[in-house]
């Protein structure tokens, strides 16, 4: 694992985006797993800046999602795809048909997990995940558990991550109670991870997942076992 500590959420966002960039400009078609949450915000704008000065070129890239929350359109403010179009793909030259993110609004959502792992498998899998971290140790939504899941997966929310999440909507009780999220072996499969967490609130689980027992309990700490690992964190 590389541990990157630095001293502003400007700084963290620009390492992660370099990471990214670097990542692009090596192989045009790589496959990009993304993440939401306040904490990419910046790595996207960052990527955005870069793409405006003619450095970067999206074009071939392809985009898998972590999540999405059941029950939210495309369209819906709320939702992570929406989310993604107005933070990132509308502002680059990425062919929207290439970008992925699981559909919340399937009505067979046991389908949809297996459609979505057969996506990332026809893909070859993920050239380079961005990852955001949940106070408990959530990666995606994959929360904490006896066991860790493996494939794309139906989540019943923990109340910890409706209320952190109930900032983005209008009250607690508009945001969804389900999610649907890519499983652990998915993130684990793929070629390089670079996770962010962005504020002196993240320390604690920081130290718990990357400097504890690796444990279903904390998802991210499996993390501790992938070979190419970078954290980028701002916090002491
Ligand atoms: C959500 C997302 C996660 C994200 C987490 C942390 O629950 N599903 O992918 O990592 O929020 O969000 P933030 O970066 O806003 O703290």
């Amino acid at each position: 694992m590389k541990l990157i500590k630095t001293d502003s959420y400007e700084k963290l966002s620009r390492q992660a985006a370099n990471i990214l960039s670097a990542q692009v400009i090596l192989k045009p078609r790589s496959v990009l797993g993304l993440a939401t949450g306040s904490s990419p915000i910046g790595t996207y704008r960052q990527l955005i800046n870069w793409y405006n000065k003619g450095d970067l070129d999206f074009s071939q890239v392809t985009t898998v999602n972590l999540d999405e929350y059941c029950g939210l359109a495309a369209d819906n403010p709320q939702s992570y795809r929406y989310f993604m179009n107005t933070n990132f793909f509308d502002h680059i030259n990425i062919d929207k048909n290439r970008t992925h993110v699981p559909n919340g609004l399937n009505p067979d959502m046991e389908a949809e997990c297996h459609r979505y792992d057969a996506l990332i498998e026809s893909l070859g899998g993920i050239d380079l995940q961005l990852l955001g971290i949940g106070h408990n140790g959530h990666i995606g939504f994959n929360e904490p558990k006896g066991s860790f899941e493996k494939t794309t997966h139906i989540v019943d929310l923990k109340p910890s991550t409706i209320e952190a999440n109930a900032r983005f909507f209008e009250s607690i009780d508009e945001v969804p109670k389900r999610a649907i999220t890519m499983g652990i072996k998915s993130i684990m499969n793929a070629k390089k991870i670079i996770l962010i967490a962005n504020g002196q609130d993240k320390k604690e689980i920081v130290k718990r997942a990357f400097f504890g027992p690796v444990t279903p309990e904390v998802p991210a700490s499996i993390l501790q076992l992938h070979p190419d690992l970078t954290v980028i964190c701002n916090v002491d």
